[in-house]
């Protein structure tokens, strides 16, 4: 089967969850260190060697296209002024990716943002990105879907072992082993109660999918809080083909609650180059308790 060029990003997401920022600001454009959230999707499917990048946003998501556009009056300002280093980030992340962006027009769920992609994606297997999950792993944890992909030729699903208590914020997978860390998808269930979760096998948020998936979501009926869930689709291609589940290696932060975001901050920013050994010695200098 042909490789994955194509890459979906999901940031049509209210934002509940972090409001009230999210009223006036897209919870994908709130910053990680000195980049965006959604940034470290769009580099991780770039790195993945993904060459287009299809974007569905919603109403009040502008600052992203903004973003990713190039900016000729920004440049011009910097260029006048000599100050060449910021010309070059700025102009770097204009022009890097091919992004394209689509609306979703009303808020009916994760299947269904995916399902507005499809004209674009055509019937060629593709990534998806929940860019609320930030994932920090070399190789990245898209590039170690793409060689699972390889190996099996079917959708792959990156799975994070949970609490009991836990599963019911995820999909959940019923599973069985093939190797190490690569599992047979043998039924899945979106958020369900820990009582009758199939396993804490949970899926996190990056999927490589067979296009047949467009399909199945088609004959998807609205499920878990009346949204047509991508979880129900996927259920339904189960019945074709077949899904495997895959535990990647790596670190995952939900940046899309303040505790996720807080600690995905920190992490990043003890790590940066330039702002790590600062903060670690400002961090040493507060009375944190034990
Ligand atoms: C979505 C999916 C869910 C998946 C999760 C990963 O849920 O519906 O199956 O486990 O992303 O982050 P959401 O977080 O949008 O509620």
């Amino acid at each position: 089967m042909s490789e994955i060029r194509k890459a979906v990003i999901t940031a049509a997401g209210w934002g509940t969850r972090f409001l009230p920022i999210t009223k006036a600001q897209p919870k994908e454009m709130l910053p990680l260190v000195d980049r965006p959230i959604i940034e470290y999707s769009v580099e991780e499917a770039l790195q993945a060697g993904i060459e287009q990048v299809i974007l569905v946003t919603a109403q009040n998501k502008q600052a992203i296209e903004d973003y990713f556009d190039r900016s000729p009056a920004l440049e011009h300002f910097l260029e006048q002024r000599g100050q060449h280093e910021l010309l070059k980030i700025v102009q770097q992340v204009g022009g890097r990716a091919d992004v394209c962006y689509i609306r979703q027009k009303e808020p009916l769920g994760l299947g269904h943002a995916v399902l507005t992609a499809r004209h674009i994606v055509g019937e060629e297997p593709f990534a998806l990105f929940l860019p609320d999950d930030v994932f920090i792993g070399s190789p990245s944890v898209m590039q170690q879907m793409i060689d699972v992909y390889g190996e099996r030729q079917g959708s792959v699903l990156a799975i994070e072992r949970v609490s009991v208590e836990d599963t019911q914020r995820y999909g959940v997978i019923s599973p069985e082993k093939l190797s190490d860390r690569t599992y047979q998808v043998k039924d899945l269930v979106e958020k369900p109660a820990p009582q009758e979760a199939p396993s804490q096998l949970a899926i996190m948020g990056r999927y490589i999918l067979s296009p047949k998936i467009f399909d199945a979501l088609e004959r998807t009926t609205p499920g878990k809080n009346g949204e047509i869930q991508l979880t129900d689709g996927l259920r339904l291609l189960l019945r074709e083909q077949p899904i495997f589940g895959y535990e990647y290696q790596g670190t995952r932060y939900d940046t899309g609650v303040p505790l996720g975001w807080l600690k995905a901050t920190f992490s990043l920013a003890l790590d940066h180059p330039e702002y790590g050994p600062a903060l670690r010695e400002h961090l040493r200098g507060l009375d944190i308790g034990d």
